[in-house]
């Protein structure tokens, strides 16, 4: 019998950032040193913002997680201010007080890219895999950077951006061009993870949401592959995203 992930549906943006920082927080209050992944974008910030806030009043300890970034962009470097990372820290990782030496960035500037990612699999994997990944989702179906055509079983690589990402990212590169290729932890990887809450709100994200949910499951929609583990995964929705459900 097939089973469908948790869903919980909020009424508002405020409210979906506030459950998504509890599981962080429940997650982290029963191991510290967890290996978690979150995600970058604009769905994230308002859970940001409570996880800071938590950090900073004493109530949540972040400083002793170990934080896996789920993808880069290839052909930047690190000191690059449009990277994810470079994002990723301002937005969170030095507001929160999260220590530089236990976030582990993408390897997207090794001479080999793919043996690196491979490498990168496998720190996950001997960390325990992730304990939890909070993912957002793109308007077309990506979860982390794993475009349409990614398989269920994908490990972590180097792909090739649609067009649409790069429209997209292109909002965050203030005029620079964007990259055309990032590296992703895959969706296999994902999927090994002992919780997976994937966060979304505003009817812009309605009818990506019915389709991961209701359509069949297909690499056309990467994210519709959380339904292979409904009894780990939880999409928290605000009622405009789950408005086509
Ligand atoms: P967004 O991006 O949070 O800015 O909508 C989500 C994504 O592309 O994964």
């Amino acid at each position: 019998m097939t089973q469908d992930p948790t869903l919980v549906i909020v009424k508002d943006a405020g409210e979906m950032s506030r459950m998504a920082a509890e599981i962080v927080t429940e997650v982290l209050t029963a191991r510290p040193t967890a290996p978690i992944s979150l995600p970058t974008g604009s769905t994230p910030v308002g859970m940001f913002d409570a996880l800071i806030d938590a950090s900073r009043n004493g109530t949540l300890d972040l400083t002793r997680f170990e934080l896996f970034c789920l993808d880069e962009y290839l052909g930047v470097t690190i000191d690059n201010p449009n990277t994810l990372t470079a994002w990723l820290k301002r937005t969170l990782i030095e507001p929160a007080g999260i220590p530089m030496d236990h976030v582990r960035t993408l390897p997207v500037d090794d001479p080999d890219p793919d043996a690196a990612a491979h490498r990168y699999d496998q720190a996950i994997a001997s960390a325990g895999n992730l304990a939890l990944a909070v993912l957002g989702i793109g308007n077309n179906g990506h979860i982390a950077y794993n475009e349409p055509g990614s398989e269920a079983d994908s490990r972590t690589r180097v792909i090739d951006l649609t067009q649409e990402s790069i429209d997209q990212a292109a909002g965050y590169f203030d005029g620079a061009t964007v990259p055309t290729q990032a590296m992703t932890v895959g969706v296999g990887t994902l999927l090994e993870a002992d919780r997976i809450v994937l966060i979304a709100h505003g009817a812009g994200k309605a009818e990506i949401i019915r389709r991961a949910l209701r359509d069949p499951m297909s690499a056309q929609v990467p994210a519709s592959w959380l339904r292979l583990a409904p009894d780990r995964v939880t999409f928290i929705l605000d009622e405009a995203a789950a408005g086509l459900l």
